[in-house]
């Protein structure tokens, strides 16, 4: 057998072994992140040698072809939705109905998280994931099986052998994943998602599988669908029956009998739902016996016998000051309220934005306004819309500005994007300097965005390579800049010509290319000319590159003033090669060696991560038995424990960077 085939033996059965302890035993043995790390090194391994590629090999969850579309497929047991109330009488009048339509019987209620996310069906059928539908309609859904496969949360075997066991929930995007999703969206030009559940439902709505499994969904699942060869009698048992066979089932619920009882679970699920992994915004109340649950039976709509209680979302009025528009980096204006600061969900808000001109239309929102405002969790803070009632008839319509507000240009419509075609507009040119010297990007100390906004003022900089020109006379003629600090900035900019290549794609701010491509990327072709030359179908076979990012890369590389900007960068002596070839070959202390990194440690915890990176290493979140070293900074923890129980090597920071620099 082959050095390779042994790997991948290995790997294969170790991600088999965690996906049992996962699903069937409840028992996960690693770290996500752990289980990530290893199912990508799967990934990467059969990208090498795809005769490895075996269709029993735990990267099939990684789909396949496109679909040219989604097929619909009735519900074998319709897929209904609940009634909805915001009011603790109308909660009080459900169980009241109850009670008097089963008059001497009595009631039992069970209380659950209302998960805010997409409802879908998934069935098993003896035990194997057969088939996954969206809700649809409710007598009809779309089939997504195959990007249902991707999640790993969904096993795609359980230990129930029932003939059909169909089981209804909700798939969501993790909310601490959502956050980061939208950074990178930002960053790569790309549109943000207004929540986790337009993440969830925009993520579902691919075609191609492959996208998918590159984003963290999840699922939780509470209810029944068809069932054969099953039988439950309550809620309860029938949460308890799910658990057990290995599918993720909501972390917390309640049990009430009486009005009282349930109120104060209500109120005992808001107190704790922020600490669930997933966004919610309500409970679901719903009677725990079965048998009673068929005695009531259903409206046209919803079940008579659950409702769900909505916890209002935090929300405030103010008035709409002025509508300003924002110019990004690749020319799309996005308009912007000016808000009468009003304190939302502990904080204060000033700003927020409207998206685009077609929002503003639909919403009929006008200058001067009374607007609601809203925030719930981890939502950016958004306009609802006008409060009608408060329209005195002096509020203004606000209307697309004709000209870019920064260079005058006449702006050109763009789909429902409005644009400026100036790509000298000097409110573009402070954006794409901002990105490029970004902490993420080329990571040039002392360049935020004042200083940046005065060198595209005082034209010292039209583009990120004129950076490099920069003098000590210039720096030190600027606003509040002494001459110590200038020397800081242009030490800073020195020492960004060593940057990784990574850094310096993404710093270019090709339009979709994120962070996670640029990587990709650098790891792919290795220099910036080998980039430049490629073909869309040579981009096409990089993991993270789709169509879209391809065509936007050879599209970048085809403009004058972008080959002219990179001349003047090389001749500025950037960095152009991908360092990682040196770490791949194993030429460092750190490759190949497993970190974690624990305790408060002198520099941000990501840079430290990025070295280790950098130089073919790997962090891992938790201690194992295959940790290499565990840098421990100040007040230390479990994790300092776990590496003295384990016997791993415990490095202080000062260890750490000798290490690092050999
Ligand atoms: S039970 C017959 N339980 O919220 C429908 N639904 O607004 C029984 N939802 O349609 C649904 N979390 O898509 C139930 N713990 C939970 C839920 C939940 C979220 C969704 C579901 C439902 C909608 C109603």
């Amino acid at each position: 057998m082959s050095q390779a085939s042994k790997k991948h033996k290995e790997l294969a059965e170790e991600i088999r072994k965690l996906d049992r302890a996962y699903h069937e035993e409840a028992q996960p043995l690693v770290s996500d992140q752990e289980y990530d790390r290893l199912y990508r090194e799967l990934l990467d391994l059969e990208q090498e040698h795809p005769e490895l590629q075996t269709p029993d090999s735990p990267s099939q969850r990684v789909g396949g072809a496109p679909l040219p579309h989604f097929t619909s497929v009735a519900h074998t047991v319709p897929m209904q939705s609940l009634d909805n109330t915001y009011s603790a009488s109308e909660l009080e009048a459900f169980v009241d109905r109850i009670q008097k339509a089963l008059a001497g019987e009595k009631l039992g209620f069970v209380i659950e998280p209302k998960i805010d996310g997409v409802a879908v069906s998934v069935r098993y059928e003896k035990g194997k994931f057969t088939q996954g539908l969206t809700r649809g309609d409710g007598q009809h859904g779309d089939d997504i099986t195959a990007n249902l496969r991707t999640i790993r949360h969904l096993p795609l075997e359980i230990k129930n052998k029932a003939a059909v066991l169909e089981v209804r929930g909700e798939v969501y995007y993790p909310s601490a994943a959502f956050e980061k999703l939208n950074r990178q969206r930002e960053a790569a030009g790309e549109p943000v998602f207004a929540n986790p559940r337009n993440a969830a439902a925009g993520t579902l709505k691919q075609l191609n599988s492959r996208l998918v499994a590159k984003r963290p969904l999840s699922i939780v699942l509470y209810g029944p669908g068809e069932l054969k060869g099953v039988t439950c009698a309550t809620q309860q048992e029938w949460l308890e029956l799910i658990a057990q066979a290995g599918l993720p089932a909501p972390e917390k619920t309640w049990f009430a009998e009486t009005k009282a009882e349930l109120l104060a679970a209500i109120e005992a699920l808001d107190a704790e739902r922020r600490k669930f992994a997933y966004a919610t915004d309500g409970a679901v109340v719903q009677l725990n016996e079965w048998r009673l649950r068929k005695a009531l039976g259903p409206t046209s709509k919803a079940p008579r016998w659950a409702i769900a209680y909505k916890y209002s979302a935090e929300k405030a009025v103010t008035t709409l000051e002025d509508v300003t528009f924002q110019v990004g980096r690749t020319g799309v204006i996005t308009p912007v309220a000016e808000l009468k600061p009003v304190l939302l969900a502990g904080t204060t808000v000033s700003r927020a934005t409207l998206h685009n001109f077609e929002e503003i239309k639909r919403k009929d929102i006008r200058r001067g306004d009374h607007v609601t405002i809203e925030k719930a969790g981890e939502i950016i803070p958004a306009v609802l819309g006008a409060v009608l009632e408060a329209r005195t008839g002096a509020e203004k319509a606000i209307e697309p500005p004709e000209k870019c507000p920064a260079c005058d240009t006449a702006l050109v419509w763009d789909g429902i994007f409005l644009r400026c075609p100036n790509a000298s507009c000097p409110a573009q040119t402070q954006r794409r300097i901002q990105h490029f010297a970004q902490r993420g990007a080329m990571d040039i100390d002392g360049m935020g965005e004042s200083l940046v906004e005065q060198l595209v003022d005082a034209n010292l900089a039209k583009d990120p390579a004129d950076l490099y020109d920069l003098t000590l006379e210039q720096l030190s003629g600027l606003e509040r800049m002494a001459e110590k600090s200038a020397q800081n900035v242009l030490d800073g900019i020195e020492a960004s010509k060593k940057a990784d290549l990574w850094r310096l794609i993404f710093g270019l701010g090709i339009l979709h290319v994120g962070a996670g491509s640029a990587r990709a990327l650098a790891n792919h072709f290795g220099t910036l000319e080998a980039l430049e030359n490629a073909t869309e179908e040579e981009l096409l076979k990089v993991r993270d590159v789709g169509e879209v990012v391809a065509k936007s890369i050879v599209h970048w590389f085809r403009k004058p003033e972008n080959l002219d900007l990179l001349r003047r960068l090389l001749k500025a002596g950037v960095n152009t090669k991908a360092l990682q070839t040196a770490v791949r070959t194993g030429g460092t202390n750190l490759a190949g060696k497993t970190f974690v990194l624990t305790g408060t440690l002198s520099e941000p915890r990501e840079d430290v991560k990025e070295r280790i990176i950098a130089a073919g290493g790997k962090v891992a979140s938790s201690v194992s038995k295959k940790t290499d070293y565990v840098v421990a900074g100040e007040n230390a923890g479990s994790k300092l424990e776990d590496a003295m129980r384990l016997g791993v090597r415990v490095l202080s920071e000062k260890e750490f960077a000798k290490l690092a620099e050999n």
